[in-house]
């Protein structure tokens, strides 16, 4: 029963006096202390303390009921109080506290109504703790039929979520990018298209349209031919790493892109802009930048096509201390 003062923290357990909390916050000190002392046996520390501040004190003041919650969070797994369980996700739900959502809202519930959970004003903790119970229902991946009726909340789930999915609709991965247009989900839209295109996807012209609106984390999961439509201005936007996965393929068709994009650039400035791109140049590009005396890291060496580096007299050039004006 002491446990049940602490779940209702507005009912009648006491007064609250300065002598109580006072009380309380010597106990705290007290079950740190011992906590310290008996790490191992935490949880049998922290029922007695329940016991003893319970009978002794009131939860009448917010701070203390954020300080027993916190407290008991991990020791103990609350059960949905009567009459709080929940069938239908409708607003009453907006007014549940996060631990009651958390002891009475079954995942499964929301993966059936999700254009409810769409629909209704929750709160970022409250929208997180839907996240976690999905996550919970459906540890390998989120099914197809829930990703299709994601709508807004595709806005709560992480890029980690989306890897784990098979997504084979482009109505779903078009829907999709329409709710993320104008966020800050440019990871989560590039983790849907990998998603996508892995499973054989094939995008269309209005799709690479929409998704020129967003940062190109995406590029690397684009086919050769794919890349070729992308527009001028997104290779102004692209960032080093959003190279990273790119293979050989598709550098050949972006490198072309940024070289013409850069073009208006002076030397230190060009080389700057066009270095994550030289995996796609071609031997006489390199040559002419390595006249221009611009010297180049290793990282960015290892980069470039091996065929680009074959001169005749030398042969296969590979090694990591190869003296890049003795090439030219
Ligand atoms: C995705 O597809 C693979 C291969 O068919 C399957 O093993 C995996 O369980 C699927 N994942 C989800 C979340 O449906
Ligand atoms: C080159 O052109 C781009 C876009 O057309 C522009 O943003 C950039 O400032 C220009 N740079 C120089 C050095 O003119
Ligand atoms: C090339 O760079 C080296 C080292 O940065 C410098 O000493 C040399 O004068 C430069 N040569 C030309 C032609 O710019």
């Amino acid at each position: 029963m002491a446990l049940q003062c602490a779940r209702y923290p507005l009912g009648s357990c006491g007064t609250p006096t300065h002598g109580s909390l006072l009380l309380l916050l010597l106990s705290l000190s007290w079950v740190l202390h011992s906590r310290a002392q008996t790490a191992d046996t935490g949880q049998g520390v922290m029922s007695l303390w329940l016991q003893r501040t319970s009978q002794d004190l009131s939860w009448q003041r917010p701070e203390l009921t954020v300080i027993l919650r916190r407290a008991l969070r991990g020791t103990e797994k609350k059960a949905c109080p009567p009459g709080r369980e929940v069938h239908v996700v409708d607003e009453d739900l907006i007014f549940y506290k996060e631990w009651e959502l958390e002891a009475c809202v079954d995942g499964a519930l929301l993966a059936k109504q999700m254009d409810r959970v769409n629909a209704l004003p929750f709160t970022y903790q409250q929208l997180n703790i839907f996240k976690q119970k999905l996550d919970q229902l459906y540890p390998q991946g989120y099914p197809e039929s829930l990703i299709q009726s994601l709508s807004y909340f595709f806005l709560e789930v992480t890029p980690e979520n989306i890897h784990k999915w098979n997504v084979t609709s482009l109505e779903t991965v078009k829907s999709l990018l329409k709710v993320s247009k104008g966020r800050k989900v440019d990871a989560q839209v590039a983790a849907l298209i990998a998603r996508y295109v892995v499973v054989g996807g094939q995008l269309d012209k209005a799709t690479l349209d929409m998704l020129s609106s967003f940062h190109p984390a995406y590029l690397c999961s684009l086919s050769p031919e794919q890349l070729s439509s992308v527009q001028q201005d997104v290779v102004w936007a692209i960032r080093p790493q959003d190279l990273d996965t790119c293979r050989p393929l598709q550098m050949d068709v972006l490198y072309p892109k940024a070289h013409i994009a850069f073009q208006n650039m002076s030397g230190s400035e060009y080389f700057a802009r066009i270095k994550p791109f030289l995996g796609g140049a071609s031997t006489e590009d390199l040559r002419a930048l390595i006249r221009q005396n611009i010297s180049m890291d290793m990282a960015t060496f290892k980069k470039l096509r091996k065929e680009a580096l074959l001169r005749p007299s030398l042969g296969p050039s590979t090694s990591l201390d190869l003296d890049l004006r003795s090439w030219l």
